[in-house]
């Protein structure tokens, strides 16, 4: 983090009072948590970013196209832009063998290969599995194996598990959930090999409040997210409200993967699930086929100034401010004391929408850039005034 002057210190200090400030929850935290949560912090200081599988492919993922999307994750620019992760999902597993080994099904030939080949690339590979008996699509999970499974994925050179609580309430009592996935994250660190701990159980139990203590690096908040605005905005606007304090450098809340490039939204509701989810400070997991996508998706996965807000280093979620019907004001403070501010209109019908300094803790004349249009729009004194599409968004930088 840079330093600042005393001057841009209070000033941040100010606004991040008016936001919330996650910083002054750290001294709260008990101190025995902290050597865990900084190891936490070293592998996800920021939302991890890549891709997943199952959106697109479900069951269909197999070993030739997780090589391609890789090849498509570099000549698309989605490397260049950040996304680093080729996560595998469900349904690569096979049968153990006679020492209970994890074997890869007939789609994934030799797994520590395409690991080879995935980093070959300059990315890394992420897998998946279930602390109960089975997946949720109904392949081997780790019960009982967890130890065993840690090291082999490990030794297959894997550096991301998101781990889908699925069939494990057959075995486990809801209470159990922390324990259980600790038990995970300790069979991970036991391997030495640095793995992003991805917890998957739809927000049960307010994992918010524990995830981080298990070692979770990220932590899905919600049920399934569907390619349709219906889905994507009841979970980026109305369901993550109350969890912002949780989020921080090395453990996110997750609201689950994204649904750009597949088909079910208009580029005006895909360009407002990228922003809501920057202003989340969210995972961004694409989860369409990144060989086939075309320029209007690429140019909303790879927009660096959205991006750029979503990984701002300060890590300090974003909020709703205001809200006027379907009209949302939301904003996030970020680390050179800049503001990222959301205008967005969940209404079917186009809107007017201002913003005035006093909610954003602001006062005089302020330089605004616009994040989707790419253009410095001026310095504005006390609001902001422009029109948001229907199921749209403007999204901005305000300089201080
Ligand atoms: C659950 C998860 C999904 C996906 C599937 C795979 O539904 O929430 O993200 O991993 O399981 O079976």
């Amino acid at each position: 983090m840079a330093l600042r002057s005393p001057v841009e210190c209070s000033k941040r200090t100010a606004i991040s009072h008016t936001l919330g400030n996650g910083m002054h929850r750290l001294y709260l935290l008990p101190i025995l948590l902290l050597p865990s949560l900084l190891a936490a912090a070293d592998l996800a200081p920021t939302p991890p970013m890549g891709w997943n599988s199952w959106n697109k492919f479900a069951e269909k993922v197999d070993d030739k196209t997780v090589r391609e999307i890789a090849d498509a994750m570099v000549s698309s620019g989605m490397k260049d832009a950040g996304y680093v992760y080729v996560n595998i999902d469900d349904t690569w597993e096979g049968e153990r063998d006679a020492q209970g080994n994890i074997q890869a099904n007939s789609k994934f030939p030799d797994m520590k290969a395409l690991a080879d080949y995935v980093h070959g690339k300059g990315l890394k590979i992420g897998i998946y599995s279930s602390p109960g008996p089975k997946t949720c699509a109904g392949f081997e999970g780790s019960y009982q194996h967890e130890a065993q499974d840690a090291k082999t994925w490990a030794a297959w050179g894997i550096d991301y598990l998101k781990y889908d609580w699925c069939s494990a309430d057959k075995v486990y009592k809801p209470e159990e959930m922390p324990a259980v996935y600790k038990k995970m994250n300790d069979a991970l660190k036991a391997t030495g090999r640095p793995i992003v701990f991805s917890l998957c159980q739809y927000g049960l139990q307010d994992v918010w409040k524990w995830g981080a203590s298990v070692g979770g690096n990220l932590w899905r908040t919600t049920g399934d997210i569907e390619d349709n605005w219906k889905s994507m905005s009841t979970i980026g606007f109305d369901k993550q409200i109350g969890h912002e304090q949780y989020s921080g450098p090395g453990h996110w809340n997750d609201p689950d993967m994204l649904e750009i490039g597949n088909g079910g939204m208009n580029r005006i509701e895909y360009e407002t699930h990228m922003s809501l989810w920057a202003m989340l400070a969210a995972p961004l997991l694409a989860g369409n086929d990144l060989r086939s996508m075309d320029d209007t998706t690429r140019d909303i996965l790879t927009n660096k100034e959205v991006i750029a807000v979503d990984q701002d280093s300060l890590g300090q979620q974003g909020r709703m401010i205001s809200r006027t019907g379907v009209a949302q004001v939301w904003a996030r403070q970020l680390d050179n004391g800049d503001l990222a501010v959301a205008l967005f209109n969940r209404g079917d019908v186009m809107a007017e929408m201002s913003v005035e300094w006093p909610v954003l803790g602001l006062t005089g004349k302020h330089k605004i850039r616009d994040l989707w249009h790419h253009a410095n729009m001026g310095a504005f004194r006390d609001q902001y005034t422009t029109e948001v599409a229907a199921h749209g968004v403007v999204m901005l930088r305000i300089a201080r």
